[in-house]
């Protein structure tokens, strides 16, 4: 079944060394997949990363989920849009203010990235929500904050497949939703709300995070195999 666009697959290297990542992404081609770039590979290898998948000619998606005062945001994604990046985000918790602190750092570097906003974590289930005393199912959270992204003039969101319809209905076709939390066949990890490749894709999403479904599969090249076997 053909369902996916090149590209629309970002392929997520949680490692912690350059020497790591080189395992999957020699068997990458960059004018299929995107990579992202986390917390535990940037806070190993720092910036120089970056840098180094630029060279090979891959789209980048800096995922450091920035969450602070407007002013730290605003200066960290400062210094994180001098390197060449697709893609970066911020937590929309972190509140309206902030998200306008990191659109303005945009415009201010003249960066291209796209800025997208977490809304919930996939990893949170209805329960973490109740106890953490917000009144309100997920999806509602989930549309809640998708407003201040969209009313705060950034590109779209993160957040689960199985929220990626309401939000293209409510925000449009072009706000865009980067989705985790699918699985073509390993289990659920520490992942709550997670999604078939089918169904993220009959729900619209616009991008597919894959990590441990590549990363930590038995047979690497086998699932990359399977992985484009949807590619058009
Ligand atoms: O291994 P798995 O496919 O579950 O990887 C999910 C990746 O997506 C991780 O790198 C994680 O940091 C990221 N992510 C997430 N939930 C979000 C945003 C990003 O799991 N809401």
């Amino acid at each position: 079944m053909k369902i996916l666009k090149p590209k629309q697959i970002i392929v997520a290297l949680d490692f912690n060394s350059i020497e790591e990542t080189n395992v999957i992404v020699d068997l990458l081609d960059p004018e299929i997949y995107r990579l992202k770039i986390g917390k535990q590979l940037f806070a190993s290898e720092g910036p120089k990363i970056i840098e180094n998948f630029n060279k090979q000619g891959f789209d980048i998606f800096l995922d450091l989920k920035l969450h602070d005062i407007p002013n730290t945001v605003y200066k960290a994604l400062k210094n994180l849009l001098s390197h060449k990046v697709w893609m970066t985000n911020i937590h929309l918790l972190g509140g309206e203010e902030m998200i306008q602190a990191a659109r303005e750092a945009r415009e201010h570097t003249k960066s291209e990235a796209l800025l997208i906003g977490v809304s919930v974590l996939t990893s949170l289930s209805e329960k973490h929500i109740r106890n953490m005393g917000f009144n309100m199912q997920i999806s509602e959270l989930v549309k809640n904050l998708s407003m201040s992204a969209k009313k705060n003039n950034i590109d779209g969101v993160v957040c689960s497949a199985q929220e990626v319809s309401e939000i293209k209905k409510n925000f449009g076709a072009d706000f865009i939703t980067v989705t985790p939390g699918i699985r073509i066949q390993q289990k659920k990890d520490d992942q709550s709300r997670i999604a078939t490749l089918e169904d993220a894709i009959k729900n619209g999403s616009d991008y597919i995070v894959l990590g441990r479904e590549i990363t930590a599969s038995e047979n690497i090249t086998k699932m990359i195999k399977k992985v484009e076997s949807y590619i058009i």
